[in-house]
């Protein structure tokens, strides 16, 4: 009898946590529409695939079909190998018109062997030049690594594979804008911006070496979701609190002190008459 029982538990338990693990990692052609680039971005894979593709005629972009009142979004990555010098791989939350917010993570080529630069930038209410950049503790383009943007009434946490490298934090009580009335998307794509990207354009695309493709997994988003009702989805919403624990902190210097090559907060002839309010705080 015993063993029965056991296996049945075994069964019962398994089960059970297939469900979690299909559950935890949504599907792309539930998640997101692909809205350009003429079938250069292709979903694979019944949906647990997506890859986006630039050649001289065209780039392509997707976006999420849900739009976010904050988030917590985790997405899989592998860049555009070998020689990406010039391509841009955006992946970033934004709302639409004048007065957006967008909270971003740019991805610039290189040459093959040279390092991609991450870049990141948070707009509040149509203002952004809050940029910072990183190179990456490893190669972005030998495998998938999870990029988050962590979005919660308090703060905004960039992370990648769980690491924090950047946070902004609700600053509305010093006079700095915070991006809490917007509902946002997110939008990826990539596209040729070889006028800046790589060496401040100095390198441009190489199109004997396209078509250019990046690759997505793992899209998952818990997120308040802006439909009929304000809800917010998922058993687990602790992230709309959360915030850096030490060791998270510890985890962030560790990233900025080795691996971040640009600061606004740090660039003095920009800011002549002074830096912006939320440099002199955090
Ligand atoms: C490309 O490589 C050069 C030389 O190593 C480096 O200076 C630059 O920051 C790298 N990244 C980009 C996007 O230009
Ligand atoms: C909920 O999410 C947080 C991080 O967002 C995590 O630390 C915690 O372990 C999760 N709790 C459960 C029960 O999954």
């Amino acid at each position: 009898m015993a063993p029965k029982i056991n296996s049945l538990a075994i069964l019962v338990m398994s089960t059970i946590l297939i469900n979690i693990i299909t559950f935890g990692s949504a599907n792309f052609n539930k998640e997101v529409d692909v809205t350009w680039g003429d079938g250069r971005a292709k979903i694979l894979n019944n949906g647990d695939l997506l890859t986006l593709s630039l050649d001289k005629t065209s780039g392509s972009g997707f976006q999420s079909k849900d739009e976010y009142m904050f988030a917590k979004i985790d997405t899989q990555l592998k860049l555009v190998p070998g020689n990406s010098a010039g391509t841009v791989t955006a992946y970033f939350l934004s709302s639409q018109g004048p007065t957006h917010d967008e909270i971003d993570f740019e991805f610039l080529g290189n040459l093959s062997g040279e390092p991609y630069i991450l870049h990141t930038n948070v707009y509040a209410q149509g203002k952004g030049n809050r940029e910072q950049q990183f190179y990456l503790w490893f190669d972005p383009t030998a495998d998938f690594h999870t990029y988050s943007i962590l979005w919660n009434p308090q703060r905004i946490i960039f992370s990648v594979d769980g690491t924090p490298i950047r946070e902004f934090k609700n600053l509305e009580s010093r006079g700095v804008p915070y991006p809490k009335n917007q509902p946002m998307r997110i939008y990826s794509s990539l596209w040729n911006a070889d006028d800046w990207a790589t060496r401040g354009g100095l390198i441009k695309t190489d199109w004997s070496k396209a078509p250019f493709t990046a690759s997505y997994r793992n899209y998952k988003a818990d997120a308040c979701i802006i439909l009929n009702s304000n809800s917010c989805t998922g058993k687990n919403i602790s992230w709309f609190n959360q915030e850096l624990d030490a060791t998270s902190q510890a985890k962030l210097k560790w990233a900025r002190n080795h691996f971040m090559i640009y600061n606004y907060c740090a660039d003095s002839n920009r800011f002549p008459q002074g830096f912006p309010t939320e440099c002199t705080i955090m």
